[in-house]
């Protein structure tokens, strides 16, 4: 490790996340404390990110102490305004992880982006939990070799993670299989309120040891049979906007990677189809357009290469990469397929 990257994971762990603990006293009591933390609030930022009347819902938190309890997070996390110079230099910092192809982390500007969501989204086979198996062994690699340094951290909703695709995955980039897998917190989510509940305890989990990466593969399939009714569209999208911003406010909170798959299914809204000789679209709507930063789209291509497109980002232009899967996890298309 060279001195620059030794300073960087020095300067990174001064500006980690801070302790809830650290805002007893001065009216706010241990037991105050305690109730933050069984509503899944586990550090100082949380509190700080959070709507005041938010606050006042947490069981046992009166209106005047969910007032305190901001005033004295304000005080510790900076929410005002920035230079552009110093938030360039900020983001320049921020990491990427590798998604074990070149191609596709070139067309991402890095890789998978720390502090945001990425919505990956496309048909069945089409390498979406690939690329999640990838990616929860890259990023816990050292940073100089495009990982994370951390731990990851998978709700799956379908049933479909296999721990065994991670040993080869972990072989490829020499680590120890065994520690590769004590890495991984798995949890399976059976309804969606357990999904949601299940990020309270990750937020837990996060604030004892070092993460970089949460995976949701995928996030809408539990929401869609949980809510299937028409009537009960409404009430999905309250619960699903509750869960992206619970998402948000952990990528930010921790700066940790976000990655979420999405199902997709016919457009049927009449001119796009007649310009658009495939149109699937993602679903969940708006909320997840809106809270997803960036969108990725995955598409078949020959035999084991896959296409992935950018769908929506805030700096990346509109254009597509060819990458494929293997035993070893996700990575380039051989010379011969191109
Ligand atoms: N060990 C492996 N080696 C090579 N390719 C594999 C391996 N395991 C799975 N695949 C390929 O990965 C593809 C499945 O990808 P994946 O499970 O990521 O799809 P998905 O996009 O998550 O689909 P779904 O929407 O059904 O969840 C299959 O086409 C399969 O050929
Ligand atoms: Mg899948």
């Amino acid at each position: 490790m060279t001195e620059k990257e030794s300073n960087d994971i020095n300067e990174e762990e001064n500006n980690g996340p801070l302790l809830i603990e650290q805002l007893e006293g001065n009216g706010i009591t241990s037991s105050d404390i305690k109730k933050l933390k069984a509503d899944g609030y586990h550090t100082v930022e949380a509190v700080a990110y959070t709507p005041r009347r938010q606050l006042m819902v947490v069981k046992g938190i009166s209106e005047a102490k969910a007032e305190k309890i901001s005033l004295e997070a304000a005080k510790l996390v900076p929410l005002g305004f920035t230079t552009a110079s110093e938030f360039h230099s900020r983001r320049s910092d921020l990491i990427c992880l590798t998604t074990g192809s070149k191609q596709l982390d070139t067309l991402l500007g890095g890789g998978i982006e720390t502090g945001s969501i990425t919505e990956v989204f496309g048909e069945f086979r089409t390498g979406k939990s690939q690329l999640c198996h990838t990616l929860a062994v890259t990023c816990q690699l050292p940073i100089d070799m495009g990982g994370g340094e951390g731990k990851c951290l998978y709700i799956d909703t379908e049933g479909t993670f296999r721990p065994n695709r991670l040993v080869s995955i972990a072989q490829r980039y020499g680590l120890e299989p065994n520690d590769c897998l004590d890495n991984v917190a798995y949890a399976r989510a059976y309804n969606a309120e357990h999904q949601l509940n299940l990020l309270n305890l990750s937020a837990q989990m996060m604030a004892e040891s070092r993460f970089s990466l949460l995976i949701v593969d995928s996030i809408m399939s539990l929401y869609r049979t949980d809510y299937a009714g028409r009537g009960e569209l409404s009430a999905r999208q309250t619960s699903v906007a509750k869960f992206m911003r619970t998402l948000q406010r952990l990528a930010d909170e921790f700066g940790i990677a976000v990655v979420i798959t999405n199902q997709v299914v016919a457009q049927v809204d009449g001119m796009s189809s007649m310009y658009n000789p495939d149109p699937k679209k993602p679903i969940g709507g708006n909320i997840i357009a809106h809270s997803s930063t960036t969108r990725l789209s995955f598409k078949k291509g020959r035999a084991e290469t896959r296409i992935c497109k950018i769908y929506d980002s805030p700096c990346l232009p509109e254009s597509e990469c060819v990458f494929a899967i293997y035993e070893d996890g996700i990575g380039d298309p051989k010379v011969e397929e191109e």
